[in-house]
């Protein structure tokens, strides 16, 4: 198998820069993915003794074995959710880490593969699990929940303007017939959201909506993040990729509570557990835009923890 990846990691050369002067022995990634970030962070770091990583993705995973047989001394992959990266250390015997990395959504991989059912664009089950031992699908969330459920979940986690529309004629169409692909559901969106400007095909935001729901996206990165706050030496990095606005607060108010300290605790000496590397977030540089559009949307933050 060749050892190329299917997805193009994403602020790869920003990712690299935050660890380039840390002396980087153990490393946990909570999105391996392809294993793109960390075969780029093994190059560069011949001193690493331990990477640690998960993805709820076993497909993935596979791809990231080849990727990263070089280093296998050094590197142990779990299948599993990066909130429970506390079990995963562990297992390892690892009390605390060097440095942490979420990059997180979905990738290009996943994205084009029609089975997962990720693509409106692409024909295929409407699934939408990263682990496909997962309890719920999108095919349960659109086929049986009430609509004014589904208009909620399409307005919090899609920031969809059409929520009610959209929940409305997803309810009007189950009734005729199960609603058991993307295509379906996809051509259901299109002929009720089919006026909206800009340039979202009109189905982005619900796709957006289910994919969050099934996969419990959010409810991961804020437990993830807190767990990964207490294992980080001090001197420690933790660095996030977020694709969308939901995701990005989540990582704003975790760095930015750890990292505050009141008028009183200042006076009395505290110190707070992390240091902000990145104010506001980074976004990727205009070139890697016009090679890669999926970075788009990408916004980073990077945080270090304080020698207390
Ligand atoms: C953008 S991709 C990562 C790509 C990787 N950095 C690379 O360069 O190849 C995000 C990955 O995170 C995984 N993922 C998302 N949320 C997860 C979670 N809560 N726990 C474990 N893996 C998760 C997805 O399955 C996907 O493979």
């Amino acid at each position: 198998m060749s050892n190329k990846s299917p997805h193009t990691s994403v602020m790869l050369h920003e990712f690299l820069g935050f660890f380039k002067e840390q002396k980087v022995s153990v490393f946990f990634e909570g999105t391996v993915g392809a294993g793109g970030h960390a075969r780029a962070l093994l190059e560069a770091h011949p001193e690493i003794e331990a990477y640690v990583g998960c993805d709820k993705d076993p497909e993935s995973l596979e791809i990231a074995k080849v990727n990263l047989a070089p280093w296998k001394e050094k590197v142990s992959l779990f299948q599993g959710n990066f909130a429970d990266l506390d079990v995963f250390l562990e297992k390892k015997g690892i009390t605390a880490v060097d440095g942490f990395f979420f990059d997180l959504g979905v990738s290009s991989m996943q994205f084009d593969t029609a089975h997962k059912g990720f693509s409106f664009s692409k024909e295929g089950p409407l699934d939408m699990r990263m682990d496909p031992q997962g309890d719920l699908t999108a095919e349960d969330i659109v086929n049986t929940w009430p609509e004014n459920t589904l208009g909620d979940l399409f307005r919090e986690y899609g920031e969809e303007k059409g929520w009610r529309q959209a929940a409305r004629a997803i309810v009007f169409a189950r009734k005729k017939q199960k609603i058991k692909t993307t295509t379906q559901l996809a051509e259901i969106l299109m002929e009720t959201l089919h006026q909206r400007k800009g340039k979202l095909h009109p189905a982005t935001l619900v796709f957006q909506a289910l994919r969050i729901c099934v996969n419990k996206e959010l409810d991961a990165i804020q437990e993830a993040l807190g767990k990964a706050i207490r294992y980080l030496a001090p001197g420690g990095r933790v660095g996030v990729i977020s694709f969308h606005s939901l995701e990005d607060r989540i990582v704003k108010n975790v760095f930015r509570t750890a990292s505050y300290l009141s008028r009183e605790e200042k006076r009395s000496g505290m110190t707070a557990l992390l240091k902000l590397l990145t104010k506001k977030p980074l976004e990727a540089a205009l070139k890697e835009i016009r090679f890669n559009p999926r970075a788009r949307s990408a916004k980073m933050r990077f945080a270090e923890k304080n020698l207390v």
